[in-house]
């Protein structure tokens, strides 16, 4: 039995239908059993819970031998953050110890750092040290940001060029990025959980292109034949608006903090070296995010 967190977000979805479609047994923890739905029809088996109620990680963690860790809030308090990512991961990690659980894998993100400033990075951060100071065989992959239909990160690049008549860039629009294919990753997970262990314990996970904002925007114009000007805008005043439109509910492609400046940059060859095969580039991936519906989801 594989249990799996965050299975409603946007990569669970993918994973759990690769793992069914090679018929392994699923468990996963959801909060919402009707958003969930289609899972069941996968065969998955679905435990109502969330991160901050012991007692459904326990039902969730009744007898299994494996986990895919994969629930996080990315956005919130740090308070929020602490108690989903940082504590939700302690419970999870104590009751895996205890259940003498053989495999803990633990979808992390590449910006994780012990800095407090930056709330959302700290809280993958400590949750990654409760795993090293573990009993466990874990495994924790940091990926950079992951690409695919409907991801939220391409949609708010592409929904800039298909409706502003200008397209915003935070700075320089010199910041790189690597994106991930989400199919890519899920590979890396299959290979993973089949591999059972590796020397190596923490994997940061790119993809097979860098490529700066700049790079990316001018690509899906050229792609859209819709060229826009670019108006690069101080960092500082675009991170406070992105903050307020959060804030009012309104999703922005900009996630505020380490995002908006900092390189998302992986070792590039991690992925090949660990797991022995290439993955895809931006670009190659840019037709299939053109053409899928922005707010594509496998759950729907
Ligand atoms: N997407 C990226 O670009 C990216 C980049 C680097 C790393 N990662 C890592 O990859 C993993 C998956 O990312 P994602 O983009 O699929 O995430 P996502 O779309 O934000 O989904 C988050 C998932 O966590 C669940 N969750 C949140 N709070 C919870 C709680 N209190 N109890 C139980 N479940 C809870 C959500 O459930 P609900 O649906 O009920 O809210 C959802 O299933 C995360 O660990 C993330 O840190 C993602």
């Amino acid at each position: 039995m594989i249990t799996l967190t965050g299975v409603t977000g946007f990569v669970g979805p993918h994973l759990v239908r690769a793992l069914r479609a090679r018929d392994l047994a699923v468990r996963c923890l959801v909060r919402d059993r009707r958003r969930a739905r289609r899972l069941g029809e996968w065969g998955a088996e679905l435990v109502q819970g969330d991160l901050r109620d012991r007692e459904s990680l326990e039902r969730a963690l009744a007898g299994t031998r494996t986990i895919v860790h994969m629930a996080k809030l990315a956005q919130g308090s740090a308070r929020a953050l602490g108690e989903v990512n940082r504590e939700g991961t302690r419970a999870m990690v104590q009751i895996a110890e205890r259940q003498g659980v053989e495999r803990f894998i633990h979808l992390s993100a590449l910006g994780a750092r012990p800095k407090p400033q930056f709330a959302y990075a700290y809280s993958e951060w400590q949750a990654e040290e409760l795993l090293r100071h573990s009993r466990l065989n874990y495994l924790i992959l940091r990926p950079t940001v992951i690409v695919g239909p409907g991801d939220p990160f391409s949609a708010g690049l592409i929904g800039l060029v298909r409706r502003w008549p200008v397209c915003p860039v935070p700075g320089s629009g010199q910041v790189r990025y690597q994106p991930l294919w989400v199919g890519d990753l899920v590979r890396c997970l299959l290979l993973a959980l089949d591999e059972g262990g590796s020397a190596e314990r923490t994997l940061a996970l790119g993809g097979g292109q860098i490529l700066t904002l700049e790079e990316m925007l001018l690509q899906i114009m050229a792609a859209l034949q819709r060229p826009r000007p670019l108006l690069h805008l101080p960092r500082r005043p675009l991170r406070r608006a992105v903050r307020l439109l959060q804030g009012l509910g309104l999703s922005t492609p900009w996630v505020p903090g380490h995002f908006l400046g900092m390189a998302n940059v992986a070792d590039p060859g991690s992925i090949e070296r660990f797991f022995g095969f290439r993955p895809r580039g931006w670009s190659d991936c840019l037709p299939q995010l053109l053409a899928c519906p922005a707010e594509q989801n496998l759950l729907a």
